[in-house]
């Protein structure tokens, strides 16, 4: 009986149009796998990078993180319920030239990244005491990123690339390194980094207030590769993922 409900919930909610929230809270609670299958129309398996469904907020595509370089597309529980259950996700990445996705990790997911029609510069850095890997991702070839694990990805061609990467949770979640690090107490910043001094750090991320220079993820990338690809620098990057610091907080 509670699957039935389950099932009719779900079916008439993505017709009627209930929140995107609902139906993954529903999924959660059905009692098996079989119940979810069913619960679902044929249409809800499947996933369009190209054209991500809308959630529940106005305007705000979930999944997509979009920054100067270009933009990446995640289909996981939160906007993709057919993986609910299933343990899996994936990225899509549209990488400008010269764009970096960013230093992040993964806290819940090993990321395997396959490079579709570009040459991509891979960094990982693991847990204390590994060493740095590095190595560069011709087309059709894959690395895997360790789950936890730092790591950066940067298109070193002159031409747009595409990436896909998968993982081994629905709700990999991503940490950005600089974006959460610098939202830290700048005291704490600039003691972990050897006192350098709240003016220095304030300086080295523009951290007093809200204030960011820590740019959006896809972000512009290394001047070499700028330089090699004759491409102008822009002068300023959306820079709103940073971790907010609080107004009248005793450590700003
Ligand atoms: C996959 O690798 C590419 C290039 O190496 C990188 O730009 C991209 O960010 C990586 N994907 C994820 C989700 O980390
Ligand atoms: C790679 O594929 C993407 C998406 O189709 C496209 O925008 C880009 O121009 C392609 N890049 C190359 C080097 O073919």
């Amino acid at each position: 009986m509670l699957s039935a409900i389950v099932a009719l919930s779900i079916t008439f909610g993505s017709v009627f149009g209930i929140p995107l929230a609902d139906q993954v809270a529903q999924l959660r609670l059905a009692p098996t796998a079989v119940d979810r299958i069913n619960a679902l129309a044929d249409k809800q398996f499947v996933f369009d990078f190209l054209n991500p469904p809308s959630g529940d907020t106005p305007g705000v595509i979930p999944g997509k993180t979009t920054g100067a370089g270009g933009h990446t597309v995640e289909a996981f529980a939160g906007n993709f319920p057919a993986t609910i259950g299933n343990g899996v996700a994936m990225t899509v990445g549209f990488l400008g030239p010269c764009a970096i996705n960013t230093p992040h990790t993964h806290p819940r997911a090993t990321e395997v990244n396959y490079s579709v029609n570009g040459t991509l510069r891979t960094g990982l850095l693991a847990e204390n005491g590994a060493r740095f890997i590095v190595n560069d991702l011709p087309p059709g070839a894959m690395t895997v990123f360790p789950q936890g694990a730092i790591h950066f990805e940067m298109n070193n061609g002159c031409e747009p690339a595409m990436f896909i990467a998968g993982f081994n949770h629905e709700d990999p979640g991503v940490l950005q390194v600089a974006h959460r690090f610098f939202g830290l107490p700048i005291d704490i910043v600039g003691a972990t980094l050897g006192d350098i001094g709240i003016q220095e750090v304030d300086g080295l991320a523009h951290l007093v207030g809200t204030l960011s220079t820590i740019p959006d993820n896809v972000a512009v990338g290394t001047d070499e590769c700028l330089k090699r690809c004759g491409i102008a620098r822009p002068a300023a990057q959306p820079t709103t993922q940073q971790q907010p610091r609080l107004a009248g907080n005793a450590f700003l």
